[in-house]
């Protein structure tokens, strides 16, 4: 740990040996083992978690049997770096992230833990450890070092209360099962029925994947998005060509329900919104009114972007598509699947949907509004804090989509939509 926290734990807790420099070498190098290990360990995201002691933590992991890779959060290789030194029988309880439930780390972190330990206990809390943080924390205890165990315990707790020991009430969830889901420990805070359900139901003939269906990317990436798209009055005062401007979706908010076609493109146009990409792709040689334009200041600043310094040449924002339907990334209530009539592209902020041959919008739109598809989104996304769910392309992949009419019963319904009800309540949409 840093100075201040040394110095304010040897405040806090006199007698007590207060080791101050970076765990992972502390950890590669002691010989001493112990009973039992406890901790808040630090949350580094994976960007900011570098250098020599994410080598070093990731040398420490690998040791243990957990292989992580550059998109590790720090928290993850501290509790297999603890664990790794408790004596035969040890325990350990940490301060985990609910990432735990959902993220692709949080596979290898689980698998080596059951590898090691009797029992792997996640205890969930609806309402927030830490109020002031955005990411909700849960607690994970680990008992019986030496051993191995093939469940997982999870308890789910509307809100933390200091406990003696471990609660009792537990649901285990076999390895077989999680990994099954993906390694997505959060569908099983769900209720078990409705859980069941889903899972008959995702196994039915007409229920496919997302990933069979179609392919969920990311948008184009211009590097400086209010150089690259202009107004329609803009685009007149500099006389740039009408065919090297394409209308484009640059966030979620501005997506309408369920189509962008004439009527809303006209729309966006008529209250001279910047909507207009400049696309160059092409373009040679390029319009005199053109080169004015990417000769301005805001054009010399664009260009010292690093996204622009990055590309030859640095006016021509790449991967420009023409998507099939957008989709929502980050959602309030749920993702929005939206129909592209109108040839529209669209940036970074939403993704792009591209539907493989034999497939159409509209019976995968139905689909997509079905209680069994919205489940799918709450289980398959994540979520993101302020009671939004993210929703990744390798997420949407997986979302199930019942694309031939199943007849739901009314009861079947009522599960599904008390589970999603659940789903939204876990990630606090109120
Ligand atoms: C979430 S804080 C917990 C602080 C304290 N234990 C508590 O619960 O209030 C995580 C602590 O880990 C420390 N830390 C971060 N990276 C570290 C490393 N590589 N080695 C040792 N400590 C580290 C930070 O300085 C911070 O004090």
């Amino acid at each position: 740990m840093d100075r201040t926290h040394t110095l304010r734990a040897r405040m806090r807790a006199p007698g007590a040996l207060v080791h101050e420099g970076d765990f992972f070498l502390w950890a590669s190098q002691t010989s001493e083992r112990f009973d039992a290990a406890a901790g808040n360990p630090p949350f580094i995201r994976y960007q900011s978690f570098s250098g020599e002691t994410r080598g070093r933590a990731q040398a420490e992991a690998a040791k243990f049997g957990a292989r992580f890779n550059g998109l590790c959060s720090s928290w993850a290789p501290f509790l297999v770096g603890a664990a790794g030194l408790l004596r035969s029988a040890g325990a350990m309880a940490f301060v985990v992230p609910a990432e735990i439930g959902h993220a692709t780390y949080a596979k290898p972190l689980l698998e080596a833990l059951c590898k090691h330990f009797d029992r792997v206990h996640v205890i969930a809390f609806r309402e927030k450890l830490f109020p002031a943080l955005s990411e909700d924390c849960w607690l994970l205890h680990c008992a019986g070092f030496g051993g191995r165990t093939d469940e997982i315990l999870l308890t789910a707790l509307e809100e933390f209360h200091p406990l003696e020991a471990p609660p009792e009430s537990v649901r285990r969830i076999s390895l077989a099962s999680w990994r099954k889901s993906g390694c997505r420990l959060r569908k099983f805070l769900l209720p078990e029925r409705g859980v069941r359900l889903y899972d008959a139901l995702a196994g039915m003939p007409g229920v496919r994947r997302f990933s069979e269906v179609g392919h969920a990317g990311i948008g184009y990436v211009t590097g400086a998005n209010d150089f690259f798209h202009v107004r329609p009055t803009e685009a007149q005062f500099w006389g740039l060509p009408p065919q090297l401007l394409r209308v484009a979706v640059r966030k979620g908010e501005q997506l309408p329900k369920r189509r962008v076609d004439k009527e809303v493109v006209g729309r966006w146009l008529a209250n001279d919104e910047a909507v207009l990409l400049v696309h160059l792709r092409g373009v040679d040689p390029l319009p005199a009114r053109v080169r004015e334009y990417l000769d301005t200041d805001a054009g010399h600043e664009a260009k010292d972007t690093y996204k622009c310094r990055n590309r030859n040449p640095w006016y021509v924002v790449p991967d420009v598509k023409t998507p099939h339907a957008f989709l929502s990334y980050m959602s309030g209530l749920a993702p929005t699947l939206v129909a592209n009539e109108a040839g529209c592209v669209c940036t970074n902020s939403v993704h792009a949907v591209q539907l493989s041959p034999n497939f159409d919008i509209t019976d995968v739109q139905r689909a997509w509004e079905t209680p069994l598809c919205q489940l799918s989104c709450e289980i398959e996304g994540h979520p993101l804090g302020g009671g939004m769910l993210k929703i990744e392309p390798g997420e949407v992949a997986n979302v199930r989509l019942p694309l031939q009419q199943t007849p739901a019963s009314r009861a079947d319904t009522t599960i599904l939509e008390e589970t999603i009800t659940e789903a939204r309540r876990w990630r606090h949409y109120a």
